[in-house]
């Protein structure tokens, strides 16, 4: 399949790092409910393998969200399109995405998610473009900085493709040419 340049992150680099955070969690939130926030689309496969690796008590939920924008560019003006089912009061809350890019959406979502009354909110993402950022955000767990480049896979898409892909990749630019 020759619509990317490079492989950044492997199967195995996933699985492994997730390994790795999922110890962490555990040992952080040991005693506590947890319950894991995911952002749909993207970060539907790094729930999925996450969630997996905690113990069953853990819960899920999702929100959708759009931030305005063209495909490979986020604006931060964001809107609510799925809210959550679950009630945050009291609640120990992880958000669970798949990239960090200029920070905007996440920067929002944070500040939303603080505001109902959670005991705590905390951050994990699986990918982080630290040449791209634009607010910082306080990320408690991050599996791996990766160049200022559009990628695809692992939940990441373009124009909904590629999101089926077991590893992450740098789309080649000539797929969104002209865009
Ligand atoms: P911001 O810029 O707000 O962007 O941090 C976060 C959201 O933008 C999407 N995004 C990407 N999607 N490849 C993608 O497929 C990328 O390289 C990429 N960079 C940002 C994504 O939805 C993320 O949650
Ligand atoms: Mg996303």
């Amino acid at each position: 399949m020759n619509d990317f340049t490079k492989i950044i992150v492997s199967e195995n680099d996933i699985g492994r790092k997730l390994d790795e955070i999922a110890v962490r969690i555990r040992e952080d939130y040991e005693g506590k409910d947890l319950l894991l926030i995911g952002v749909l689309k993207g970060a539907v496969m790094v729930m999925a393998d996450l969630a997996r690796r905690m113990p069953p008590t853990v819960q899920m939920d999702w929100m959708a969200i759009s931030s305005y924008g063209s495909g490979t560019k986020s604006s931060g003006v964001v809107r609510i399109l799925k809210d959550l089912d679950a009630d945050l009061t009291g609640k120990h809350v992880l958000i669970v995405e798949d990239i960090i890019d200029s920070g905007l959406t996440l920067s929002w979502l944070l500040g939303n998610l603080r505001s109902r009354g959670a005991e705590s909110v905390e951050i994990a993402a699986l990918l982080r473009k630290p040449d791209a950022v634009q607010v910082e955000v306080p990320v408690k767990y991050i599996g791996f900085d990766i160049p200022n480049e559009f990628v695809v896979g692992y939940g990441l898409d373009y124009a909904e493709k590629y999101r089926t892909l077991p590893f992450v990749a740098i789309l080649d630019p000539k797929v969104y040419a002209g865009e």
